[in-house]
């Protein structure tokens, strides 16, 4: 199956990334994996004006439409994204309100095919999990409206940079032996 791991923070070589790097090496061994981070694309804020709800088509042409290529590409897309205030970063919110051609929420939509799973880590310095859990609800929220079933969520705390992964490694190794078993 095509596995698609997202970056979610604009860091390239963070902590974000680190753990990117280790569920790319264990679930490669089953899997073929794609490895994407939300800074290597360039699109614009959604500007709110719903021509989607009539269309189901965005009327703005930029990199936007390279990333859900890469979701319709994939049979489970599992996104790794820090905390920035208590939520997902700009970058990736930005990516999401993108996505609201694709929200079942208005008819037509658009859809990507049927069958996906979805996963979510979310990681943060402070020591408290409730605001990991924040951060994979707005990921379980997104995934819901595009119909990508969600399977599971793992956070992380105490982490600041890529340095302090090294903890949570075999908790990061388990999560990805659950997403090989499922
Ligand atoms: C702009 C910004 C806002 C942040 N806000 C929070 C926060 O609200 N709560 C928290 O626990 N950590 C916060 N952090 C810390 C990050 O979640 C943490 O350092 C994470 O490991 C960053 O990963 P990255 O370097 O891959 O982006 C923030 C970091 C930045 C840069």
């Amino acid at each position: 199956m095509n596995v698609l791991i997202i970056n979610c923070s604009p860091v390239r070589d963070g902590a974000t990334a680190k753990i990117v790097r280790l569920a790319e090496e264990r679930l490669s061994a089953e899997h073929r994996t794609r490895c994407i981070c939300i800074d290597d694309y360039e699109f614009s804020f959604c500007k709110g004006c719903r021509a989607c709800h009539k269309t189901a088509r965005c009327v703005q042409k930029d990199d936007f439409s390279k990333i859900m290529e890469e979701f319709e590409q994939a049979h489970i897309i599992l996104s790794v994204s820090p905390s920035y205030w208590a939520d997902v970063p700009g970058q990736f919110k930005a990516f999401i309100d993108r996505c609201t051609p694709w929200c079942n929420t208005h008819q037509p939509h658009a859809s990507l095919s049927a069958g996906k799973k979805g996963y979510a880590i979310a990681l943060r310095t402070g020591p408290r999990m409730k605001e990991c859990e924040r951060i994979i609800g707005t990921i379980e929220h997104f995934y819901g409206h595009l119909e990508i079933q969600c399977c599971g969520g793992l956070g992380l705390c105490s982490v600041e940079y890529k340095e302090d992964v090294a903890s949570h490694e075999s908790e990061i190794l388990a999560f990805c032996d659950k997403i090989l078993e499922a």
